[in-house]
Parts: structure tokens; C-alpha cells; sequence
């Protein structure tokens, strides 16, 4: 089939690629000149397991081709909507200017029966709103939402192999033409038994509205556990490993740690409670405010607990954080709490080091003032305090004996929950959990 992609940020990058892999002829369009000079050049503009060799691979094929003309739509049947919805500036609302710029941009070039698949993360009543837009400009064109629910660093298997499609159309019906041509989009996934949900479109979009908020109550729910075990004295981790046995709770998401950040999940919540709100329904979401604040605390705890962990002043104190990425295998800085958790370390008085195997370049154009450097050892020289905030492997793995001897003082916080106290103990080091006595 042939398939235009608009938008190719972390996920139209990643579906346009994904989509040409499962044998379709697909144009990724964007308006940034770079990132479609980069992606022409099967490159991959950001750092995302898997991407660059799946473009590099689907390059060859002739399949794949980006562009920053909106024109080349012209003659795709599917026009997937993939650009982002921020939060807007001083507000919780979504910013909703480049999905609508999108579509309507596209409007000139939609064909009879085309349809266009909103991917996009957005308010409810959206789709409806779009859905009159583009059959405004072309009647016999559908429009459906599609949420994608990849996760970065899992982007590739996650689109290839997805745990189940959301289908909204308009009527909510299956057997409606637009269904069956998107079924021929995912050909493949369906066939190995990818579950398929067709609805309406207000559901599919609160679908993944809703997913993202339970995910940030599940993460937000242990994190204030972990407040809990520290005034008790117990750990959160045997806790989260002992309720997580409960099939009905699961183990996923219940790593307490500096909680949640990245692109997706803080925005989210916010747009989901502002929607509700004007709706008249914002009582039902009222939790979400304590979710965000749980997590927004995490960041102050660490600090303070930095300090206590420096004897009391963080004045010229050196520290070292590893970690810049909202979470590991990503270059993602966006709304980090390793970030964040530095920044304020450094308007406080601490010398403060950054180290990330990836996301050193985005870090350093988020907050200019930090002092970042690659390697790993050479950060951790002289340190007087290390604080791990984003898992890597590199970091988990780091050995306590040979990290001893490069740091001034051997004082560690593990912000994520990943290393063996005892071990870290052991070799002398004065060792902080999160939620760990
Ligand atoms: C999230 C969702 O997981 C995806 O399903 C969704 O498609 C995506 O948002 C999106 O809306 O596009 P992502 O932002 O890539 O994916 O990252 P997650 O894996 O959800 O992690 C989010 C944050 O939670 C990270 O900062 C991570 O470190 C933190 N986290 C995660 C915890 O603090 N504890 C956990 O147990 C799990």
C-alpha cells in the first residue's frame, strides 16, 4: 500500500520505517529540513535501538522515502498523523496547533476513500473535530484514531509486534470500508495475532489517555510507598516485588525510584485533567493532581536527601549524576527528572558533573549551564557524592571497588533502586535507596 507518514519525530520516524519494513511504499513527511536530510540519508536524527539499522535496511528497498513537501501525500490511500501535542506553554492544556496544521495542510491532497490515522496523543472530541475538517475538503475521505502506545527505547518491537490495535471510526462499526483498509496496514501484526479493538472515536482516544494515566498512578502509587517505607523504616522494593505476585497487580511499573518524566507521561496527565475540566468532569481526575505531585516530589527528595548525604551542605560539594535521559536506551530529555534533579543541585551551590552514554547533546541544549562529560570515569573523578538517576546498564554494572578509587568520597544515592546495597556497602561506600533503609 502506499503510506504517507506526517510528522517524523519519535514516532513517525519509527512508523514510517516500521510501515516500509512490513512491505508497504511509505513518505515520511516533516517540516524540519534536518531531520528529513537525516532520515534520507538512513540516519537516525535520534538515539532509538534498532531504527538506524531497520532504515539503513529498508533504505535499500527503495520503499522508504522522506520529504519535507506535503505534496508527496498526493496518491497514498493511508495518511498517518503523527506530530506532537506538547503541553502548552504556562498552561496544562495539549497544544494542539501542529495536528491541526498537519491535517489541514494535507487536506489538497486527499483522494476519494482515502483515510486519514490520527497516531497522535490527543484531547478527546479531536478526532470528531478533524473528522468534519477533512471530510469538509474530501466527503468520501474517513478519518480514524489509531493511538500508538510504543514505548522509546522499545519503539521498533513495539510498532513491528504491538500488544493490540485501537481502531476508532466514527460509527464504531467494524465492518466499515476504512476498518478493512487499515487492516491491510497491519497485514502482518493481525496475522500473528495482534488483538484488533474497533470503537468510537472519543473511546479510542481516551484509550490511550487513560493507559498513560494508570501508568503514571502505578509509578506514582509506589513512589509514595516509598515515602511511606522511609518513615517506617522498610523497603520498597521487597514490597513492590511482594505485592507485584499478585497477578492482579503485576510487577511492571511499580519501580519507585525519581519518578516518571520523558515526553509523554507528565504532559499527559496534565491535558487529560485539563480536558476533563472542560468537560465538566474534572472531579473524576482530581487523583491525577496528587499522581503529578507524588512524582514532582520525588525531585525535592532527592535533593534533600543529597544534602544529607554531603553532612548537611551541598555548598562546593562535587557531585557526579549519571544519567540525563528521561529513562534508559533513550536520548530523551524532555521533562527529565535526572535533568531536573541536577539543574537543582546546581542552583543550591553543588559542583555539578553530568555524564549520559546518549543524551549528552539534547541535555546540554536543555540546560546549558551544566557541566557535562562522556565518560564515565572521568565524571566519577574526584566526586564527593554519585547519583544514579537514569538506569543505564553501563551504570548498574558499575563495579563498587574500581568506582571507589576514582571518587573523592565514596557516598552514592541510587535514585532508581538498581544497585546492590549490601555489595556497595561492603566495598565502603555510604550507600542511599530511595524508600530503602
Ligand atoms: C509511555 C508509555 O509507556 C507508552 O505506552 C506510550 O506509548 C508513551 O508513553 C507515549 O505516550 O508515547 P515512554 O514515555 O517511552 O512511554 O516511557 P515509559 O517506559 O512509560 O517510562 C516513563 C517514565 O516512567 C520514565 O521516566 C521511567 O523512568 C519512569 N518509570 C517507569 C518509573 O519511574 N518506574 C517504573 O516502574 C517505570
Amino acid at each position: 500500500m502506499r503510506i504517507s507518514v506526517i510528522g517524523c519525530g519519535y514516532l513517525g520516524a519509527v512508523h514510517a520505517t516500521c510501515m516500509a519494513e512490513l512491505g508497504h511504499e511509505v513518505v515520511g513527511i516533516d517540516v524540519d529540513e534536518n531531520k528529513v536530510a537525516e532520515l534520507a540519508a538512513a540516519r537516525a536524527p535520534f538515539f532509538e535501538p534498532g531504527l538506524e539499522a531497520l532504515l539503513k535496511k529498508v533504505q535499500t528497498t527503495g520503499r522508504l522515502t522522506f520529504t519535507t513537501d506535503m505534496s508527496a501525500a498526493k496518491g497514498s490511500s493511508v495518511h498517518f498523523i503523527c506530530v506532537g501535542t506538547p503541553q502548552k506553554k504556562g498552561e496544562n492544556g495539549a497544544d494542539m496547533s501542529y495536528v491541526d496544521a498537519a491535517t489541514r495542510t494535507l487536506l489538497p491532497y486527499l483522494s476519494a476513500d482515502d483515510i486519514v490515522v490520527g497516531k497522535s496523543t490527543v484531547p478527546v472530541g479531536t478526532a470528531a473535530r478533524l473528522h468534519e475538517v477533512v471530510q469538509s475538503a474530501e466527503p468520501s475521505a474517513e478519518l480514524l484514531w489509531n493511538p500508538e502506545f510504543l514505548r522509546e527505547g522499545h519503539a521498533v518491537s513495539d510498532t513491528l509486534q504491538p500488544d493490540r490495535l485501537v481502531y476508532g471510526v466514527l460509527s464504531g462499526a467494524e465492518d466499515h470500508p476504512a476498518v478493512h483498509l487499515l487492516d491491510q496496514v497491519y497485514a502482518a501484526p493481525l496475522e500473528t495475532g495482534t488483538p484488533r479493538l474497533v470503537m468510537d472515536l472519543p473511546t479510542a482516544e481516551l484509550v490511550k489517555t487513560a493507559a498513560n494515566s494508570f501508568l503514571a498512578t502505578k509509578i506514582s502509587f509506589i513512589n509514595a510507598m516509598a515515602e511511606l517505607c522511609d518513615a517506617a523504616g522498610a523497603d520498597v522494593t521487597l514490597l513492590a516485588d511482594a505485592i507485584g505476585m499478585d497477578s492482579r497487580i503485576g510487577r511492571q511499573f511499580l519501580n519507585a525510584g525519581i519518578g516518571f518524566g520523558g515526553g509523554c507521561l507528565p504532559k499527559d496527565i496534565r491535558a487529560f485533567m485539563a480536558r476533563a475540566g472542560e468537560l465538566g468532569a474534572d472531579q473524576a481526575l482530581a487523583f491525577l493532581r496528587e499522581v503529578d505531585s507524588i512524582n514532582m516530589r520525588r525531585r525535592v527528595r532527592v535533593v534533600e536527601l543529597t544534602r544529607e548525604l554531603c553532612g548537611g551542605s551541598l555548598l562546593g560539594q562535587r557531585i557526579t549524576v549519571l544519567g540525563a535521559a528521561f529513562k534508559p536506551e533513550s536520548d530523551d530529555v524532555r521533562d527529565s527528572p535526572a535533568l531536573s534533579i541536577a539543574a537543582q543541585l546546581q542552583l543550591q551551590g553543588a559542583v555539578v558533573t553530568v555524564t549520559d552514554p546518549e543524551a549528552l547533546a539534547n541535555a546540554a541544549r536543555r540546560f546549558p549551564d551544566l557541566n557535562y562529560v562522556n565518560s564515565t570515569d572521568s565524571a566519577l573523578q574526584r566526586a564527593d557524592a554519585v547519583l544514579l538517576l537514569t538506569e543505564w546498564q553501563d551504570y548498574r554494572d558499575l563495579d563498587p571497588y574500581v568506582t571507589a578509587a576514582l571518587v573523592s568520597t565514596p557516598r552514592i544515592l541510587d535514585g532508581r533502586n538498581v544497585l546492590n546495597s549490601t555489595k556497595w556497602r561492603t566495598a565502603g561506600w555510604k550507600y542511599r535507596g530511595l524508600g530503602r533503609p
